[in-house]
């Protein structure tokens, strides 16, 4: 089975730098037109500028592959709808989604700034439902999407100086999930990585010797798996260093108090049955952990 994109066109928030790079210039070695979007800022979301973009997009074009720069701030959706309003001039569809833009603004939560919270979630959290948004009719219509969150380590399973950047992390975890079910009807699939990579968003935080090893073009190679025709839908897969896990929402089989028995002291006594894994599912959806519960209360 060989992987390609002819006659696709991706577009790549945060194409500029680091991950957003690799994934675009992977996606157009293998015959997609790019979107290469990037606001240009530092790691921090301060600044602004298109020549990171425009650089990424000479890179393709003297490979032989097509591509243009957009200048649009995720967090922006009237940017945002202009930068899929120009695809679709030029291209007349949109195959492909990549959410891969972020910020940090690391600080203890005893330290950080509400300002910092709600901007590190405008980035990731609403620059993905932005950006989603702009082109699910197009999609829809086209019965054709592939769609990718960029989710965290640091979200699925929190990081000291991160409560900002997790929370938005594990957020479009949760946009997936739905995304995921609104979609399957029309052939749109939704997936989320979790990468592990060697960019100026971890320089100083990574080892220098794992820096090396934890290349972002390795971690590419699981976004072009995630975001080809024959993509799963609903995986967070992680990547880094050329290994690949995926991790899973999984809930407990449960146990149930009788009305006589409901009481916090009774669940602390139960909580181990309650905690145990044997058993554990991943629930295709919100309802299912309705029902479970209303069968164990008529068992
Ligand atoms: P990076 O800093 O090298 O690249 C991020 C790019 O996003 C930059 O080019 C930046 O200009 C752009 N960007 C930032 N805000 C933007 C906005 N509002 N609109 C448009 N573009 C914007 O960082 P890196 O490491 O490549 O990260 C890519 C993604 O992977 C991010 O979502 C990050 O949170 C995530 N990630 C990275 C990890 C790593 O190990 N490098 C670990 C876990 C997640």
């Amino acid at each position: 089975m060989s992987i390609t994109f002819d006659n696709k066109v991706a577009i790549v928030t945060g194409a500029g730098n680091g991950l957003g790079k690799t994934h675009a210039l992977a996606l157009a070695e293998r015959g997609a037109r790019v979107v290469v979007n990037d606001l240009g800022g530092d790691v921090h979301g301060d600044g602004g500028s298109l020549s990171a973009a425009q650089q990424v997009v000479e890179e393709i074009i003297a490979n032989g592959g097509e591509a243009f720069a957009n200048g649009a701030n995720v967090a922006d959706f009237e940017q945002v709808q202009q930068m899929v309003a120009d695809t679709i001039e030029k291209w007349g569809r949109v195959d492909i989604l990549i959410n891969n833009a972020g910020i940090l603004r690391d600080k203890s939560f005893s330290k950080m700034t509400m300002e910092d919270f709600r901007l590190v979630v405008e980035v990731h959290l609403m620059g993905s439902a932005n950006c989603s948004k702009a082109v699910w009719e197009i999609m829809r219509e086209q019965n054709y999407g592939r769609i990718m969150m960029t989710t965290s380590s640091s979200g699925l399973y929190g990081n000291f100086g991160q409560a900002n950047y997790g929370a938005a992390k594990m957020g479009v975890i949760g946009l997936m999930n739905t995304l995921c079910l609104e979609g399957q009807k029309y052939n749109i699939r939704v997936n989320a990585l979790a990468p592990a990579a060697g960019t100026r968003m971890t320089e100083g935080l990574i080892p220098e010797e794992a820096f090396a090893m934890l290349s972002p073009e390795s971690v590419s190679t699981g976004v072009m798996f995630l975001v080809s025709e024959d993509a799963p839908s609903k995986v967070i897969l992680g990547a880094g260093a050329g290994s690949f896990a995926r991790a899973f929402i999984l809930e407990t089989a449960g146990a149930h108090l009788s009305p006589e028995e409901l009481s916090p002291e009774n669940l602390a006594e139960i909580f181990s049955e309650v905690d145990d894994r044997e058993g554990a599912n991943e629930p295709s959806a919100g309802f299912e952990q309705t029902l479970k519960f209303v069968n164990l209360a008529n068992q």
